[in-house]
């Protein structure tokens, strides 16, 4: 029996946009699947063959009352040395290509050029190679918030030299292993890192009086543009490969106030921050205007976000092959009361809202909302020209059941509605990756947020994977190209997906 999801509503109000039938079950021609993890949150091997310290070592060693289970990133999933298990793991549930990332401690010990560790080189091309020889693409992202402890001592992020130390490291990446990497992306999720610098979030955990993460932020659009525009000059000719950054954007859904002015401004400043510099030129003006009125309210001497140079705002714009997207769930976006009495408690000026019947993650944000994913997507499309949009995380935390029935759930709900929005609506989204392939270091979550689809013993010392159901859910589904006509297993997590689509 064959179930085909045919859209009766919601055509009227995606404009131009013709009704008729579309068959959100299955894949778009054409469309890659990948999984993804990063250098730090699964290598372990801190300390060895001339690795350098890292932000990440030094603040799970400085601070374990900041991780919530007080675990360390010495060994995580030992994947440095179980690389070729992982990949074996890939290919049997049949990705196409995996997104993972390279140590910048483990290439430049000390972070500059002054120093280059050829065993770090040696074990990028090893992985890219076991990879390559098993006929799954290395998608390989330079920096994932792991970057040298020495840099972060001349100041990390608020140094502008940082600017240029990352694009001689970039370099070094293009030059070993860009003749076999096709795809690359800079700089992972610049919102998340850059909270490292306005609180203790993240490493390096520091307060810098609200000029932290914008300055953090400038800095990282200069660096991703100076990498850019490097590979574009010197190595794009000969290895032909594709460079962009990853931006993360929450979605967005509406209350009965359908309010799409505050979806807006919602969008400016989460997505825009990274998405408007890159695809229109400089910081959305909104943006701009309220950070300069609140910073005046609050007595500073300018705007805490800086200005960028014309220079600087054409050099950045463009500077992407594709947007890479980060998303895992969506809100709903008000004005925030306090500022009719005069009060400003945010930059952006709204609140947060959601509703109590969304199934919840582990980490209390992370909601199932599917058709927040869709709208997100419609307004990358319609914000930015349309763009080549890779996925390049999208993925659900629980507290790491092997039967995890609501991570199928939030994959087969979230594809569907990727679907509809690539068949009906145009956008081009041409990959999708999950996070994670495997448990891993959650940030200060440690292993207490569990997004992998295969399980990993951190309690054992040889860090067993084990595929949890989603993983066979997975390989099913990367065989058969559709959502529908699966097996009985899989029942529990979609009885309450396809209510009302049958
Ligand atoms: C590396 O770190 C481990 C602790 O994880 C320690 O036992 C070992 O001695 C260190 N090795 C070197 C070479 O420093
Ligand atoms: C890379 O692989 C080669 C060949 O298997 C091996 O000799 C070498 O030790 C590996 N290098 C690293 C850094 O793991
Ligand atoms: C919400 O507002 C938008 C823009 O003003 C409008 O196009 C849409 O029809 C409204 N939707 C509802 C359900 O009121
Ligand atoms: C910024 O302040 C000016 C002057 O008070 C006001 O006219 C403008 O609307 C404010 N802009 C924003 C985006 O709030
Ligand atoms: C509004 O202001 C009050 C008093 O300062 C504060 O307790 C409350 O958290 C604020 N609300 C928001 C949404 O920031
Ligand atoms: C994890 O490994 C430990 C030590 O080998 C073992 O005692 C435990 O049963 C394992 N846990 C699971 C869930 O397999
Ligand atoms: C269906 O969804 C509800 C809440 O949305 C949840 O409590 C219930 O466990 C789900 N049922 C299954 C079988 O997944």
């Amino acid at each position: 029996m064959k179930y085909i999801f045919i859209i009766l509503t919601g055509c009227v109000a995606i404009s131009k946009i013709s009704c008729h039938e579309v068959d959100s079950l299955t894949f778009p021609t054409g469309m890659l699947f990948g999984a993804a993890t990063s250098a730090f949150q699964t290598e372990g091997a801190w300390n060895v063959s001339d690795k350098g310290v890292s932000n990440w070592d030094y603040w799970t060693h400085q601070c374990p009352q900041c991780i919530a289970d007080g675990n360390n990133i010495e060994i995580t999933c030992n994947s440095y040395y179980k690389y070729k298990e992982d990949v074996a793991l890939l290919k049997k549930i049949g990705f196409n290509y995996y997104r993972f990332s390279i140590s910048w401690t483990r290439i430049l010990p000390h972070g500059l050029k002054t120093k280059v560790n050829r065993a770090g080189i040696e074990h990028y091309l090893n992985l890219t190679k076991t990879l390559i020889a098993n006929g799954i693409e290395p998608m390989v992202t330079i920096y994932h918030f792991d970057h040298p402890q020495t840099l972060e001592d001349m100041g990390g992020w608020m140094n502008k030299h940082m600017v240029k130390w990352f694009a001689q490291y970039a370099r070094i990446i293009f030059k070993e292993l860009g003749p076999y990497v096709k795809i690359f992306t800079t700089i992972n999720e610049p919102q998340k890192l850059c909270q490292g610098y306005e609180g203790n979030s993240m490493s390096p955990g520091k307060s810098l009086l609200d000029y932290g993460e914008y300055t953090c932020i400038t800095n990282v659009l200069k660096a991703h543009a100076t990498a850019y525009h490097i590979y574009d000059k010197e190595f794009r000719e000969t290895q032909g490969g594709q460079i962009g950054i990853t931006n993360p954007c929450d979605g967005f859904v509406f209350d009965e106030t359908n309010d799409t002015i505050s979806a807006d401004i919602g969008f400016q400043f989460g997505c825009g921050v990274i998405g408007h510099p890159i695809y229109k030129g400089d910081y959305p003006k909104l943006m701009k205007e309220r950070i300069a009125n609140c910073s005046k309210a609050e007595d500073y001497p300018e705007s805490r976000l800086p200005t960028l140079t014309e220079q600087w705002i054409s050099f950045i714009k463009g500077s992407s092959d594709y947007f890479g997207l980060n998303h895992y769930s969506s809100v709903i976006w008000l004005p925030d009361p306090n500022e009719t009495l005069g009060r400003y408690s945010s930059d952006s000026g709204l609140i947060r809202k959601t509703r109590p019947e969304w199934i919840t993650g582990s980490d209390s944000t992370t909601k199932i909302v599917p058709e927040g994913f869709g709208n997100l997507l419609r307004k990358i499309k319609e914000e930015y020209d349309n763009p080549l949009v890779y996925v390049t995380e999208n993925g659900f935390p629980d507290h790491g059941e092997m039967k995890d029935y609501d991570r199928i759930k939030y994959y087969r709900t979230y594809m569907e509605e990727m679907f509809k929005a690539v068949k009906r609506d145009g956008c081009r989204v041409e990959r999708y990756t999950i996070w994670s392939l495997m448990d891993n270091f959650e940030l200060n979550s440690g292993y207490a947020a569990r997004f992998g689809i295969i399980k990993v013993n951190f309690t054992s010392p040889n860090r067993e994977r084990t595929p949890k159901l989603s993983a066979s859910w997975w390989k099913f589904i990367l065989r058969t190209h559709k959502l529908h006509d699966l097996p009985r297993k899989y029942a529990a997590a979609e009885q309450n997906v396809t209510k009302g689509s049958r």
